[in-house]
């Protein structure tokens, strides 16, 4: 199956934060899982760079807007790499072909009849990029996210007709597989029901946008123009992407991942503009919640974000991926405190899953000439075998549906369990009588596999300590077929072990 995997695409207003890490890192283990089940992965993210926040970012420091998008795009890029993301596209939305590509996918709209001229009046956020609802009579109404005065606007825009969707909408919002987590449809299809209204998708003060063909004076509005990238991002090296249906590689099999802030506008708005330009919709989006400080939405205009670069200066990426995922359940809140960050690393990586690694090996290489044991029955029943077959179906079945931290949690049931089978079986002393080193060696070797198997599951979201275990293990044929690979018995038995080493050191 070919698929598409997206991010949002994040405002260069500020350097990245820990919020916009979450969202990539989450989708760089959704990205990983796909490709290890076999799958062709367009793993999209990037930068939304038009609008009047980034025009005013720019006139503050006294720079052109495009300077300032170029410094901060490639913080972006530097920054996705020392985290060890995966993705295969990086789009810009100043770039020319995807400046190309919203005019032609503008024409198709405007062709079809789906674009009006009007007025728009009302409460600006500019820090949101979006109209607010206020009630009547507030004359100083607050963005409830940004805790900034709303602007008030009253200008000629062009509208795209999104009324005309509402019965489609309607029926797409309410398919229980397309918005998830289920929590969050019941919001969007509140929304529908209240009847959609047009949305405006130019403005005729901000210059720092992509022109309007035929409209002079306008420019497109930020969130008209984004949405489009993650089309351009599948042109890449394709001068003339073919917007057509059915002729997008890794499309409609597409799902975005973003935080619940953006959701009306992947749910509601950007399936009604592809409708209207005769494009298949996304399969699937996905909202998860927020990282909050003290109960705050950590964001960069609040100014309580967590330097992601400092943070894997401090502490490497693996144990952040490790915390982020396996703390914080997907879809929900979460916050982030660095005790419990320490705690959670040093309890699950380092003691759990290090020390089961490390003491195994030990005790394989004592006793078994440095290497895994042999005259070993790899149909062996036992109760480590069997904990493994039902936590590697469940474990698919969590992955496929974003629950990382459900994932996360059947890996440590399975290193614990495979901690506690080494106490009740005391190898150790064992060893000691010669007649009982047959079953010794079926010990080892049933934690050795046990330990193969949690490297193997634990691959999409630590893939340095995944890989690290499994040449601990002297395992060769590293994720060529990973699905096959999870079946029991595959550690080859007499394979020479090289010298263990802490997979984690403990972070004080
Ligand atoms: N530019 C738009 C998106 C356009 S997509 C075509 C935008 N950018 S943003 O920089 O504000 O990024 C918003 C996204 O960043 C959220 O939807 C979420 O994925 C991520 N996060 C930003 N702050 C976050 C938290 N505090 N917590 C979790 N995710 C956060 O909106």
């Amino acid at each position: 199956m070919h698929i598409t995997i997206t991010t949002p695409l994040y405002y260069v207003n500020d350097k990245p934060h820990l919020g916009s890490t979450y969202t990539t890192i989450a989708c760089d283990a959704f990205a990983r899982y796909h490709r290890l089940i076999g799958n062709k992965v367009e793993f999209i993210t990037g930068v939304d760079e038009h609008g009047q926040k980034i025009q005013r970012t720019a006139e503050s420091k006294n720079i052109k807007p495009i300077e300032h998008c170029d410094s901060i795009s490639k913080e972006y890029q530097d920054l996705w790499s020392q985290w060890f993301i995966s993705n295969d596209h990086f789009v810009r939305t100043t770039s020319h072909q995807h400046i190309d590509l919203v005019e032609r996918f503008f024409k198709k709209v405007n062709d079809n009849g789906d674009i009006r001229i009007g007025n728009q009046k009302g409460w600006y956020c500019v820090g949101c990029e979006e109209y607010k609802e206020v009630k009547a009579n507030n004359n100083s109404p607050e963005c409830p996210i940004h805790l900034t005065m709303l602007e008030w606007r009253d200008e000629e825009n062009l509208f795209f007709c999104l009324s005309k969707y509402q019965k489609e909408i309607e029926k797409l919002v309410s398919d229980s597989s397309f918005i998830q987590p289920s929590t969050r449809r019941n919001e969007i299809i509140n929304f529908v029901s209240k009847g959609l209204k047009d949305f405006s998708i130019s403005r005729i003060n901000v210059k720092w946008g992509i022109p309007v063909p035929g409209y002079k004076g306008h420019t497109f509005y930020v969130w008209f123009d984004a949405l489009l990238g993650y089309i351009s991002a599948l042109s890449d090296n394709q001068q003339n992407i073919i917007l057509e249906k059915g002729k997008l590689k890794g499309w409609p099999n597409a799902i975005h991942v973003i935080g619940k802030d953006i959701l009306r506008f992947h749910a509601v708005y950007w399936p009604a503009m592809l409708m209207s330009a005769g494009l298949d919709i996304p399969q699937k989006v996905f909202g998860h919640g927020f990282l909050t400080r003290e109960g705050l939405k950590m964001g960069k205009s609040l100014g309580n974000v967590l330097d992601p670069k400092e943070l894997l200066d401090k502490y490497g990426d693996e144990p952040l991926r490790w915390f982020l995922l396996s703390d914080i359940k997907f879809g929900q809140d979460g916050d982030f405190q660095q005790k419990r960050f320490i705690e959670l690393v040093n309890n699950d990586l380092a003691n759990t899953i290090g020390n089961l690694l490390n003491r195994t090996l030990n005790m394989s290489r004592k006793w078994f000439n440095n290497s895994i044991p042999t005259d070993i029955d790899y149909n062996n029943d036992n109760e480590l075998k069997v904990l493994a077959k039902s936590i590697i179906n469940d474990s698919l079945v969590y992955y496929e549906n974003l629950s990382f931290k459900e994932v996360c949690q059947l890996l440590i049931k399975l290193s614990s369990a495979s901690n506690l089978y080494l106490n009740d079986k005391q190898p150790w002393k064992l060893i000691k009588d010669n007649n009982r080193i047959g079953e010794v060696s079926q010990y080892i070797y049933n934690v050795l596999e046990s330990c193969r198997i949690i490297a193997l599951l634990i691959n999409p979201i630590l893939p340095k300590i995944s890989q690290e275990i499994l040449r601990q293990l002297g395992y060769k044929n590293i994720l060529n077929e990973w699905k096959d690979e999870l079946k029991w018995g595959r550690l080859k038995e007499g394979t020479k072990l090289p010298i263990p080493k802490p997979i984690l050191n403990r972070i004080e």
